[in-house]
């Protein structure tokens, strides 16, 4: 069942009205929430006193693309179908542009995405070439991108706008607290996620505000949001535009996200943080999550559970048993396999087409 439809009662007029025939959906939501023991076991026995349950959120499970940019396009492109539209645009760094341009060709639309030139992920350029986007490659960042796009839009009434200021998105994006609430009965105590753009972590809030709101649960089980930056692409954690933003963990390579205010009230209203973690603890959390839990996500995804384990090593938080902590992981690790690679397959095993050859390294 597709997000809107398994979600109607929660989704605006607007989204609710849209005829049966404009709806574009491809599978998108109703991604696992794994219970992370292993992860706890390692965190209480590296650091002490962790007794809380940690959950992983698996949004490289989307369909189609792989991504949590699957639940925003099914309720955003629908819409732009029903208005008639016949061409879109967006701006990203890698994952908006795949999940664009597949809704978008199944849609029947135009999509164009501006990229940083060079900067993005090869799974997800090739997800766009797949689908037949047109995909424009620009000399500079994503925030460069943005606003060259934000003016087209601007200048040309007839090109939708797909990036996560078109409050379209946001209903489809709120979903993924619903689910996390549905599954667990309750809201996490601790809500952990990566912040490039700052369009997840507001959507994720205004679910669990929307769930308080229809009572589903208590005012009193309001999530704190721990959002995480990467410290090279930091510009909400240092309240400054970050003018060359630069991380291993591409998908957040962002210095001046475009709901910066809307992510900062998130925090003051769920009492949270936005802070930042290193490139090496990033890729600490993407390898320790293959090994521990079995999820490969990308490199961006990790900085939810490097935020965790930030937070656990600095003591900053109780970790007590009633408590929850669940971590969003946004995107699959396919989609990086560069940075897979670099990480990954330090030295690789090459030898003769020879059973010996083979035994020698296998030696038992
Ligand atoms: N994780 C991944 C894998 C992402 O692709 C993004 C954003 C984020 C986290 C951060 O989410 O922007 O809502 O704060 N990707 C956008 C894109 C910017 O163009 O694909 P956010």
């Amino acid at each position: 069942m597709g997000l809107i439809e398994k979600y109607l009662d929660l989704m605006p007029p607007e989204i609710q009205a849209i005829p049966k025939e404009n709806i574009v959906t491809l599978g998108e939501g109703s991604t696992p929430l794994w219970r992370a023991d292993r992860l706890k076991e390692y965190l209480n026995e590296k650091y002490g006193r962790f007794e809380s349950d940690i959950y992983l959120k698996d949004e490289g499970k989307n369909y189609p693309t792989g991504s949590f940019k699957d639940r925003g396009m099914t309720t955003a492109v629908s819409y732009e179908k029903f208005l008639g539209r016949k061409a879109e645009i967006c701006a990203s760094t890698g994952n908006t542009l795949a999940a664009a341009a597949t809704f978008c060709a199944r849609a029947g639309i135009k999509l164009f995405g501006l990229l940083p030139d060079g900067k993005v992920a090869l799974g997800k350029i090739s997800q766009a070439f797949a689908c037949g986007a047109e995909v424009i490659q620009v000399r500079g960042n994503f925030d460069e991108a943005f606003r060259i796009v934000k003016e087209i839009v601007a200048k040309n009434p007839d090109i939708g706008l797909l990036n996560s200021l078109n409050p379209n998105r946001m209903p489809g994006q709120m979903t993924g607290a619903y689910e996390i609430c549905d599954k667990l009965g309750r809201a996490p105590t601790y809500h952990y996620i990566p912040v490039g753009n700052a369009g997840n972590i507001t959507a994720y809030w205004w679910g669990y505000k929307k769930y308080i709101e229809i009572g589903k649960i208590q005012p009193f089980n309001r999530p704190a949001m721990r959002g995480y930056q990467a410290a090279g692409a930091a510009p909400i954690v240092l309240n400054r535009i970050v003018e060359s933003p630069e991380t291993v963990a591409s998908a957040i390579r962002i210095g001046n996200p475009a709901r910066w205010e809307d992510a900062k009230t998130a925090r003051r209203e769920s009492v949270g943080i936005i802070d930042s973690v290193t490139d090496e603890e990033i890729l600490e959390a993407y390898a320790l999550l293959p090994r521990l839990e079995q999820i490969f996500c990308e490199p961006a995804s990790a900085a939810s559970v490097a935020g965790l384990i930030k937070d656990v090593k600095m003591r900053r938080l109780y970790f007590d048993k009633s408590y929850i902590a669940v971590c969003v992981l946004t995107g699959h690790g396919l989609k990086d396999p560069v940075t897979a690679e670099r990480v990954f397959t330090k030295n690789p095993i090459v030898v003769d087409a020879k059973f010996d050859a083979v035994m020698d390294v296998i030696k038992m």
